[in-house]
């Protein structure tokens, strides 16, 4: 019998792999469909620092004409169709998916400044989230503004929510961080028990036609999994923190892959969008069948096998990587010119 089970920040899980937000938490009855399909958890889709900010503006406004109290002054919410939903029906929401299946629920937070961030989380907490997912998504554009101011500004986000609700905090980030690995860590200082490596930074088109900057969401690729593989490799063991990947992660291989560079659970999305929640079950059963093959009798067992400081030549996640991988390249000149348009 093949155990699966994992611990991710804290929480016992029957296996690793873990929806990630997603707007398919949006519908309650998803919640059921996810659990049925074998995910462990389930991480909400996010409730936006630009929500809480509306809803915030909207209580001053209520406050200013003196028609309400702070504690009724959730029936002036904005109409936001922009964002689905505000945070009203999310914790509601959050509430009913919970109380709907017997796998962990995780709250997500979105933004980069400490706003009601921490009033919000203390509220999912009360809804019944299992723990918290603060995603960091900022675009820093001002060159006024150090690496390490915008480290200490996170890591003191996270500490204020830390001080204000028991439950785990997971941190999810983007691959961009000068020194990823001092950042994990510092994160974990400051009282995060996990971090969610990496976000996908949507970078918008332009549209030559019309002369626009356009949103344009292309699913991952399994090919973008490499980087977060890379990274979990490097964290294992160097920082003591919970790892969950997410992007790129498609098939049991992709699973099998992630436990081993040392993450505790493998997020999915792109897949589940694609081919449908029951995708789930293939990985499950595909995963299985590799371990059985490969005489693997758990998943604790092959946890950071392939990790930096398991595998023989560590170089080759380091710069030794980037010479051999140049020279693995091999070229094949076909003659023809090279295009231009
Ligand atoms: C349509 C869509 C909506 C998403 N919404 C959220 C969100 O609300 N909050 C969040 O942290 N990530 C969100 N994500 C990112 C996913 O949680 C995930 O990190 C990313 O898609 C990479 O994983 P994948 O390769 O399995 O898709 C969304 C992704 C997609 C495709």
């Amino acid at each position: 019998m093949i155990d699966l089970s994992t611990n991710y920040l804290g929480l016992k899980l029957k296996n690793p792999v873990v929806v990630s937000a997603s707007p398919l938490t949006e519908k309650l009855e998803n919640f059921a469909r996810l659990e049925d399909a074998g995910a462990a958890a389930i991480v909400m889709y996010s409730l936006f620092e630009e929500q809480i900010e509306a809803e915030s503006e909207n209580i001053d406004s209520a406050l200013e004409y003196g028609t309400n109290s702070y504690g009724e002054a959730t029936s002036y919410l904005p109409d936001m169709p922009k964002y689905h939903v505000g945070p009203e029906r999310y914790l509601d929401l959050l509430h009913k998916g919970k109380a709907s299946v017997s796998i962990p629920v995780i709250g997500s937070l979105n933004g980069s400044s400490p706003g009601g961030w921490v009033r919000y989380s203390e509220y999912m907490q009360e809804a019944g989230a299992d723990a918290i997912e603060l995603n960091i998504f900022d675009v820093p554009t001002d060159p006024n503004m150090t690496a390490e101011q915008l480290e200490t500004r996170y890591c003191n986000l996270v500490r204020a929510i830390r001080k204000s609700i028991k439950l785990p905090i997971a941190v999810k980030l983007g691959p961009y961080f000068t020194s990823c690995a001092n950042f994990a860590r510092k994160l974990s200082e400051a009282g995060a028990d996990g971090v969610v490596i990496f976000n996908r930074f949507y970078q918008p088109d332009f549209d030559l036609e019309e002369m626009e900057v356009v949103p344009n969401l292309v699913l991952s690729s399994p090919h973008e999994l490499r980087l977060r593989l890379h990274w979990a490799a490097i964290l294992y063991h160097q920082v003591e923190t919970y790892i969950a990947i997410t992007g790129g992660v498609h098939d049991a291989s992709d699973v099998l892959k992630s436990m081993m560079a040392g993450a505790h659970v493998a997020m999915m999305t792109s897949a589940l969008l694609k081919y449908g929640v029951e995708h789930i079950g293939v990985v499950l059963s595909g995963m299985e069948a590799w371990m059985t093959e490969h005489e693997y009798v758990s998943v604790k067992q092959m946890r950071g096998s392939m990790s930096m400081v398991n595998i023989e030549n560590p170089n080759s996640f380091l710069r030794g990587n980037y010479l051999k991988m140049l020279g693995s390249y091999t070229w094949r000149d076909s003659g023809s010119a090279l295009s231009t348009f």
